[in-house]
């Protein structure tokens, strides 16, 4: 398995540019499922959960061509295998998000529960809910989700928990359920309103999305688009923290400044100087970062998926910074890696309370998850010699090319096969 070899203590400066934002990209590749046009895609980013994507949607019958440019044509004229196997679902949780668009275009679906992962149960019974109030019949054999149904019928649909894909599952199914669907307490991230600009642009009849109520008129079909994936938020936050952490001063291009206030606040509260353009992000840092405190919650609020990043920023600030995660059960496995390499990290609960240090010190360490392993590779930045971490696969998933974009900002980052 591929290591990364980092050496700290570069400044980083520079520019880099912004792929496009995996937890838009993967709804919107299964939207190709709703029609029998063709769905052409722009801004896809090269990772590891993308080609799984499209590895599933292969087998489900849906033709696809990659083009030079990072563009993708789907066409799911004739849908072969109305499935998603454990072998494909395991490696990736998302896959669940090929359900509704299945059920709702061919009345049939087999896919596999999802099993846990290291950040959490995750379950996925919210959407199983909605599906059924939708005139779903849902059984559980065998760990896969068995799901049949007529056409889909329009519902009003509460859901007890603000899920992301569990929204955007609903949204797509409801594009073709006859009459309306009101999905209530619905997820608010800049990703599912991506979708449903793409949904629309497909002609899917949707109001709301980006607040918590989203009303679906259903169609009887969706059509060709062309549709460009909006940048990467979590991305862009990753690089401004590795920037800040560092004392350096980088531009973001092809960002997405906008969906990203709850991040640049903190960065700000933190001592770095942030300025925006509608798709660019300048930031300069000073010498030595102060701590912050931070609460994770759903958008527009801090976003758990930045929660590790801003862990490994504590780690090196002035003073003790309150991290708080109050949407995964497990998402502090990277404090165990960072105090090998000196953080001084206290968890009592759902709450870490982080002591910055001068210095941390390089070490070998290993890759948990996807968020957390970016951490490690921040904290590796200003460690005092060299950092290897192990099992990056897990960063492959999220991040294109991420130590091309680090040593164009001036990092030392080797990968080792
Ligand atoms: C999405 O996951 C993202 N993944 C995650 O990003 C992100 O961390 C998460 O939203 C929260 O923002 C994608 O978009 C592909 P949830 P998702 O359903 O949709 C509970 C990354 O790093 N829940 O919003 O799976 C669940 O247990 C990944 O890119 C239920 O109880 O998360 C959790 O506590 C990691 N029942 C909470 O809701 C359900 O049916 C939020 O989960 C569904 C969820």
């Amino acid at each position: 398995m591929d290591k990364l070899a980092i050496r700290g203590g570069k400044r980083l400066q520079g520019e880099i540019r912004i792929s496009g934002a995996k937890n838009a990209a993967l709804p919107i590749l299964c939207a190709s499922l709703l029609t029998g046009e063709p769905l052409y895609l722009d801004n896809l980013p090269r990772l590891n959960d993308i080609s799984t994507t499209l590895t599933l949607l292969g087998h489900i019958g849906v033709q696809i061509a990659l083009d030079e440019r990072g563009g993708v044509e789907l066409h799911g004229a004739a849908l072969t295998r109305l499935e998603a196997p454990y072998s494909l679902v395991k490696t990736m949780r998302a896959s669940i998000l090929v359900l509704g668009p299945m059920l709702a275009r061919c009345g049939e679906a087999r896919v596999s529960l999802p099993g846990g992962c290291a950040i959490g149960s995750r379950p996925v019974d919210l959407h199983i809910k909605g599906l059924q109030a939708m005139g779903a019949q849902i059984d559980i054999e065998h760990g896969y989700i068995l799901a049949r149904a007529g056409r889909l019928r329009g519902a009003r649909i509460f859901m007890d928990t603000v899920t992301v894909t569990g929204t955007e599952n609903l949204m797509m199914a409801a594009t073709l359920a006859s009459g309306t669907t009101i999905l209530e307490n619905a997820a608010r991230e800049p990703e599912v309103v991506d979708l449903a600009d793409c949904l629309i642009a497909m002609g899917a009849d949707i109001r709301g999305a980006g607040s918590d109520t989203i009303t679906i008129q259903g169609v009887e079909r969706l059509h060709a688009a062309h549709y460009r994936i909006m940048p990467d938020r979590i991305e862009s936050g990753t690089y401004l923290v590795a920037a800040a952490m560092t004392g350096g001063a980088i531009t973001l291009r092809d960002s997405c400044p906008q969906a990203l206030d709850a991040v640049i606040e903190k960065l700000r509260e933190a001592g770095a100087v942030i300025h925006c353009d509608h798709d660019s992000i300048d930031l300069t840092a000073p010498a030595r970062l102060r701590a912050v405190n931070l609460r994770t919650a759903p958008y527009p609020a801090f976003p758990t998926d930045m929660q590790a990043q801003f862990m490994a920023l504590n780690a090196t600030a002035e003073g003790v910074g309150r991290v708080t995660e109050t949407i995964f059960e497990n998402r502090f496995m990277h404090v165990q890696e960072m105090r090998r390499l000196g953080a001084q990290i206290e968890i009592e609960g759902n709450t870490a309370l982080v002591r910055g240090v001068e210095h941390l010190q390089g070490a070998t360490v290993m890759a948990t998850d996807l968020r957390a392993s970016a951490s490690l590779v921040l904290a590796a930045l200003v460690a005092e010699g060299e950092t290897v971490i192990e099992r990056i696969y897990h960063i492959d998933r999220g991040y294109e090319c991420i130590e091309e974009k680090l040593n164009q900002l001036g990092a030392s980052v080797r990968r080792i096969h």
